[in-house]
């Protein structure tokens, strides 16, 4: 399995990083079949999987139940898990109480937390205690209502300086990669240039180390308002009508099931039966 290591030597290398979100073991083993680098259990999951409007009312819990699901079907690919909202901003021994089911329970390899400098020192006394944690840096959706609204971080140069020295804060507190969200392209790679860990873009350009994407986005699942840095490999949401359409059409006109799919009985048994 690769690991913090590996892909810290992948940067160095100029190997490009391929991430991906995963929230069931079916997606998971998918995405590991392809070639995934590591999968992301994201707090995404309350949008594409569980209906929410938001990241924020999705609970450890909901992260539990996925996260071991992606391990079950992913079981040679690092997961990081999204450490949700609210739960690693009270007391440290509610983060660490969260933070040691996901990994020590659920069998997360590492999480994911969202900020800055706010977040800094919660990130050190996790690494101090073996962690590995990454940083997500940029948009990020859990502050969504004080970041007013899904927009690009970091294009006015003063806002661009403080995203910098975020990130080469989060480095020097011990994460092992950063994810950078909804920035230029320019900032994209300049942070990528000043840090020595990965940075993995999502709507950051393509100088970053490497590139993550909500899994629903890349194979168009239902997924609602399409942001403009997601490209969109597969419309499986199509491919899915047709088939559940062609379904309910052939139980309508009694074509299904067929002779393949059907159990009989013995001439003799049955006779039996209208004795
Ligand atoms: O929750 C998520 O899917 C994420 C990625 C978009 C980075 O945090
Ligand atoms: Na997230």
């Amino acid at each position: 399995m690769k690991t913090t290591a590996t892909f810290r030597k992948m940067k160095q290398d100029g190997d490009p990083i391929a991430m991906l979100t995963a929230y069931d073991a079916p997606s998971a083993r998918l995405a590991e079949r392809a070639g995934v680098d590591l999968l992301l259990v994201g707090d995404s999951l309350g949008m594409v999987v569980l209906g929410y409007d938001s990241t924020i009312p999705v609970t450890v819990d909901d992260m539990m139940l996925h996260t071991k699901a992606v391990k079950r079907g992913a079981r040679d690919t690092f997961v990081v898990t999204d450490l949700p909202f609210f739960s690693y901003h009270g007391d440290f021994s509610e983060t660490t109480e969260n933070v040691k089911r996901l990994i020590q329970e659920a069998g997360a390899d590492a999480v994911k937390l969202e900020g800055g400098m706010e977040a800094v020192e919660t990130v050190r006394r996790l690494v101090q205690a073996d962690v590995p944690v990454m940083g997500h840096l940029g948009l990020t959706p859990q502050s969504v209502a004080v970041l007013g609204g899904y927009k690009v971080q970091g294009k006015a140069s003063a806002e661009a300086e403080t995203l910098i020295n975020e990130a080469k804060a989060l480095e020097k507190a011990g994460t092992f990669a950063i994810v950078l969200e909804c920035v230029p392209k320019q900032l994209g790679a300049l942070v990528a240039e000043q840090l020595n860990i990965p940075v993995i873009g999502i709507g950051g350009g393509a100088d970053t180390d490497g590139q993550v994407l909500v899994y629903h986005d890349v194979i168009g699942y239902e997924s609602d308002h399409v942001p403009k840095f997601v490209k969109q490999y597969a419309n499986i949401s199509s491919q899915i009508e047709d088939g559940l359409g062609n379904y309910v059409n052939d139980v309508k006109a009694r074509s299904f099931p067929e002779a393949g799919n059907t159990f009989t009985m013995k001439d003799d048994q049955l006779e039996k039966l209208y004795d």
